[in-house]
């Protein structure tokens, strides 16, 4: 369907046609816009920003690219074609129609899905507010408000599902949405990451490379959903999650490489003598790795989960990619799960569909590990032995079996006294954060770089780097 502009609210679900939900919906978007005026980016509401805007859902050409005032963005709803041949591929009802409309059983559960995933699309705009004011280029600026401004469009979607299939009940947990906050002592946020401060730069890649890839499999698990509209709603936004992970992905290589450099020109890795060159020595970097890794982790759930055993088995959340396993009923199979075991680790057979949690994790874990596979060969490249790695999926954790286990970041047990001890160096201690803080300086003349950050390979839509990006009134 074609996408009409003229629309307040574009949009290719035939809004046109439900007066009741597009008024309701038309009530809803004022509200929206005071919540990114008062909790969007903090200023750059009137400068023209170079964003990409969908506009329509085919894979080839989904998107234009021109210069939009950040209020005045298309914020639309985009569901993917419907495939009307598309069965319901896991769990008991395997084979069967997906639903166009929600079993009255799963109502509240599939609501609770909705409402978790909404919540973390404005938490996150909420956690980068600041950032605007320290951004190391006109490029990175451009990025961050073009991630913002996707998250928005996701809050969108899920709106659109609690208005359209919840009735009173989804057009509430819609206004709830705006009204818990990230970090608010009183209305925080759902997920603990999501309350996390922001503050910046090195957080926010670190941010965007693994937080916004948990989004990824999340809405990888909703996409298998049998309720079509939201599986629909989720494949469309992952096309838009590629370029948020794409900004953690290039601008942590493009610290790593600026610290190269650095340590080439003075020839040592030296920290102390890195940071007085105004670069992030690499030991920082891991620390940071392992505060953003580790957190995103409890974000799947526990390892052995009865939700995530009755999610699978009523088709509501499936595992990403379903089609690749071959077993999608798994009422058979076993999952063997590590737990700790006093000062020592133990196995656990779980019945399979009770391990869904842990099996999404994995997959997630391999993802997150190829960056780091492509950062250590810059370093090594560079002819230095240091380097990073994801620590243990049992580090730091504070949900599942592993939550406040003392370990090292391999994984192994550690007393309590060894882990408070050792801690401060696993993770950006106060003076990293300040040093950090520190190098945090906008840099808005057109085509500079902060010195701790090496310039991308390439623009944005084949512009050059150098691009006027943002156009600051
Ligand atoms: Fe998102
Ligand atoms: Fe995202």
């Amino acid at each position: 369907m074609a996408i009409n502009y003229q629309d307040r609210i574009p949009n290719n679900v035939d809004l046109g046609s439900n007066r009741t939900l597009q008024r309701a919906l038309e009530h809803w978007q004022p509200e929206f816009l005071n919540w990114w005026t008062e909790l969007g980016p903090k200023d750059f509401q009137v400068a023209d920003v170079y964003l990409r805007t969908a506009t329509s859902v085919d894979a080839k050409g989904w998107a234009t690219y021109g210069y939009v005032r950040m209020p005045e963005y298309r914020w639309g709803i985009f569901l993917a074609n419907q495939d009307p041949e598309r069965k319901i591929g896991f769990g008991d009802h395997y084979g069967k129609e997906v639903w166009q409309q929600i079993p009255g059983e799963y109502r509240s559960t599939l609501r609770r899905l909705i409402v978790t995933q909404g919540d973390t699309e404005p938490a996150s705009v909420e956690q980068q507010r600041m950032l605007g004011h320290t951004a190391p280029s006109l490029y990175d600026l451009r990025n961050l408000f073009q991630v913002n401004v996707e998250e928005g469009r996701h809050l969108w979607a899920m709106v659109y599902l609690l208005h359209a299939y919840f009735g009173r009940d989804g057009r509430e947990e819609a206004e709830e949405l705006l009204e818990r906050h990230s970090g608010d002592a009183d209305k925080p946020r759902i997920l603990g990451t999501f309350n996390e401060p922001i503050r910046d730069w090195l957080s926010f890649f670190m941010f965007t490379y693994f937080t916004d890839r948990d989004g990824k499999f999340q809405l990888k698990s909703l996409a298998e959903s049998s309720f079509d509209p939201l599986a629909r709603t989720c494949s469309f936004m992952l096309t838009e999650e590629a370029h948020h992970m794409f900004v953690g992905d290039t601008g942590i290589s493009r610290v790593i490489k600026r610290t190269l450099e650095v340590m080439k020109e003075l020839n040592t890795d030296d920290p102390v003598a890195i940071r007085k060159a105004g670069a992030v020595d690499l030991p920082t970097v891991q620390r940071y790795l392992n505060f953003w890794f580790s957190s995103s982790l409890d974000l799947f759930g526990s390892e052995s989960s009865s939700n995530a055993a009755s999610y699978f088995a009523n088709g509501l959340k499936g595992r990403p990619d379903e089609t690749r396993y071959e077993d999608h009923v798994a009422t058979e199979q076993i999952y063997t799960l590590d737990v700790p075991d006093g000062m020592s680790t133990k196995t656990e057979e779980i019945p399979m569909r009770n391990a869904m949690n842990d099996v999404t994790r994995g997959s997630y874990v391999k993802d997150c590990d190829m960056g780091v596979t492509r950062w250590n060969r810059l370093i090594e490249k560079a002819g230095h032995s240091f380097r990073l790695a994801l620590p243990s999926t049992r580090f730091r954790r504070s949900i599942g079996v592993w939550a406040n286990v003392p370990t090292d970041p391999a994984g192994n047990p550690i007393s309590q006294e060894e882990f408070n001890a050792k801690i401060a160096g696993w993770l950006p201690s106060e003076a990293d954060q300040a040093y950090i803080l520190s190098l945090m300086h906008g840099v808005y003349e057109q085509g500079k770089m902060a010195a701790w950050i090496a310039p991308p390979d390439r623009g944005i839509n084949n512009n050059p780097v150098d691009y006027e990006y943002v156009r600051l009134q």
